[in-house]
Order: C-alpha cells, then sequence, then structure tokens
C-alpha cells in the first residue's frame, strides 16, 4: 500500500511516497530555513505564503521521483496539528483537495505521533512496548507505546522545549539560526568543562531548560561570553540538555520495562544524544536517520498508513488544530 504523505505544520513543505510504511519510495522537502534565518526564528505569515507556493511542487517531485502516477496511491496522510495554523491549512486544504479529486482516504495525522513513526523508516523495525523520547523545536515528550497509536505521555517540558532552548543558547552565543545544528558543530571544537545547571526534577519524568538558558542569558548579560569561551560554552550547555534527556529516558525505560528506546524530533538529529543515549541504554536504542529526524513527510506517511490499515481515516472536513495534543 502507498500513501502520499505532505507536512507543512512548520517551516519546511515536505511530500513524501512511502510503501507499506517503512519503504520510502520518495522523500522531498522544500526548506524555508534560509528565509526566517534573517529573522532568528520562523515567521508564521511568511511561512504560510512560502508554503503555497511551495507545496504543488514539492507534491508533483514526491510523486515523479517514486515514479508513481495517481493509480498508485492508495491514500493521502498530512499534518493537521500541533503547528502554525496559517502553515497547517496549506497542507491540509491541498490534501483534502486531492483526496476529494482523486477519491482517495484521507489521514489527518498529529505530527507528534508522526515524529514518532519515523522509527519505522529505518532497518530494524520497532517492538512494542517501547518508549519514545520526541525532542522537537516545540516539545519534548516521553511517551509509553504499548501499540500502534496507542499513547501514555510519561513527562514534557514544563518550560522550554529541548530544541527551543537549543535555539535560544545559540542565539545568546551568537551561533546564529537554526541553533541545534550551530551547537552541534560548535561544540566540536570546545570542551563540556563549565559546569551548568542541569535541571533533574526529582519523581517525576518532566523536564525543564529554562534555567540553563537564563544561566546563559546572565553570563551575556555580565560580558563573561567570548570569542574565547564560546565553544566550551557550547559543549557545556550541550552536555547538559543531554544529560538530562538520557537520563530521564533510561530512567523512564527501566521503570516500564519497555523493550526498546525510540528517538525522535529534530533534538534527535544531535550527535551527542544520539551517542550518550545508545551507549548509557540497557535496552536497544532506534534513532532515525538525521533526515528523518527534523520535519520531513515520510513520517506523515509512515503513520497515515498504520492508522488507515487500523481504520482510522478522517473526514473530508478534518479540522486543522494548532494546538493538538497526541490521543
Ligand atoms: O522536529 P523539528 O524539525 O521541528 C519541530 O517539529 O519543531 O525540530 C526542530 C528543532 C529546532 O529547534 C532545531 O534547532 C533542533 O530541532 N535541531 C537540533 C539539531 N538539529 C535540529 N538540535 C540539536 N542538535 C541538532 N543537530
Ligand atoms: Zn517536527
Amino acid at each position: 500500500m502507498k500513501i502520499l504523505g505532505i507536512e507543512s505544520s512548520c517551516d519546511e513543505t515536505a511530500a513524501a511516497i512511502v510503501e507499506d510504511g517503512r519503504r520510502v519510495l520518495s522523500n522531498e522537502i522544500a526548506s524555508q530555513v534560509e528565509i526566517h534565518a534573517r529573522y532568528g526564528g520562523v515567521v508564521p505569515e511568511v511561512a504560510s505564503r512560502q508554503h503555497i507556493l511551495s507545496v504543488i511542487p514539492v507534491i508533483q517531485k514526491a510523486m515523479e521521483d517514486a515514479k508513481a502516477g495517481w493509480d498508485d496511491i492508495d491514500g493521502i496522510a498530512v499534518t493537521v496539528g500541533p503547528g502554525l495554523a496559517g502553515s497547517l491549512l496549506v497542507g491540509a486544504s491541498v490534501a483534502k483537495a486531492l483526496a476529494a479529486v482523486k477519491g482517495l482516504p484521507l489521514v489527518g495525522v498529529n505530527h507528534l505521533e508522526a515524529h514518532i513513526y519515523a522509527n519505522w523508516l529505518g532497518e530494524t523495525e520497532p517492538v512494542f512496548p517501547l518508549l519514545c523520547l520526541i525532542v522537537s523545536g516545540g516539545h519534548s515528550d516521553l511517551v509509553l507505546m504499548r501499540g500502534h497509536g496507542e499513547y501514555t505521555l510519561l513527562g514534557r517540558t514544563r518550560d522550554d522545549a529541548a530544541g527551543e532552548a537549543f535555539d535560544k543558547a545559540a542565539r545568546i552565543l551568537g551561533l546564529g539560526y537554526p541553533g541545534g545544528p550551530a551547537i552541534d558543530k560548535a561544540a566540536e571544537n570546545g570542551n563540556p568543562c563549565i559546569d551548568l545547571p542541569h535541571s533533574w526534577i526529582k519523581g517525576t519524568a518532566d523536564f525543564s531548560f529554562s534555567g540553563v538558558k537564563t544561566y546563559l542569558q546572565k553570563l551575556s548579560e555580565e560580558g563573561k561570553i567570548d570569542k574565547d569561551n564560546v565553544a566550551d560554552l557550547a559543549a557545556s550547555f550541550q552536555k547538559a540538555v543531554v544529560d538530562v534527556l538520557a537520563g530521564k529516558t533510561i530512567e523512564a525505560a527501566l521503570q516500564n520495562d519497555v523493550r526498546q528506546i525510540l528517538l525522535s524530533g529534530g533534538v534527535a538529529a544531535n550527535r551527542m544524544l544520539r551517542r550518550v543515549i545508545t551507549e548509557k541504554s540497557h535496552v536497544p536504542v532506534l534513532i532515525p536517520k538525521p533526515v528523518f529526524c527534523t520535519d520531513n513527510a515520510a513520517m506523515v506517511a509512515s503513520c497515515g498508513y498504520f492508522r488507515q490499515k487500523a481504520g482510522k481515516t478522517s473526514p473530508l472536513d478534518v479540522d486543522v488544530i494548532p494546538g493538538l495534543k497526541m490521543s
């Protein structure tokens, strides 16, 4: 079964075709990162206008790369939230129109759930029960998954998301946007020798990252950040975040007796996080290829496949919900 996935929740316009939820036949992504970089973050109005320009060419390219005609497609999956309202509407409107015209089933997909399904695109198939750490620009969630579509939220951030913390820290350190890759790179030349606050909230799987960011902000205001210590600060910040993410994830994996740990979301592209969690875990750790960690439509198509197979398709008037929670 071949599913066309469409993703436009933030600043990437993406389309992909995935067979049976696991085999990626095409994966097209038009990134707006350079457009938003000059503002230091995503400008929602600019993002939605850009999606309108990109969405049709991106879908056409995904169809071409997969050598697929409309008769080959069995369903259309599209992100319906959470995300930026105007951006979500572009992908969802196109998906609805295509589903109506081509007579195909439509599946509205939760963006965070889709991030988890990026793990079905790898060599090893995930096995239940599993624990997934979703770390993106807007979320840091620890989710227990006992089967397809069966989620229990164990922990979440109480303030900044991990990716948001990376982006803000990079801005304070003058490393540019997007901050995650910039800190990952700067940390290569630094030592994690500066003891930054690690916020470990006892007795819960919740996270908090605003403290370490505020600490950097204070150093900056006191004029204590310069070109000689910026790489060490980047490495130390990265360590402070990774230590907590890996520690809380492994603790929750032990408590819930899971068979695997899955990483997902943009921050899962972070090289230190990938290494530390793999080294420390007592169970196998699955991590998508970096291109499937950050926003893409292959993960949406994979998630849509499993939903459609379970009979969970959506009506053509499915709503887009910017603050959609995972159910
Ligand atoms: O999942 P994603 O592409 O979009 C959202 O759903 O938010 O995640 C984007 C986030 C950004 O905050 C970005 O800085 C972060 O992922 N990110 C990274 C890395 N690559 C992307 N953070 C740390 N290290 C990286 N290598
Ligand atoms: Zn995302």
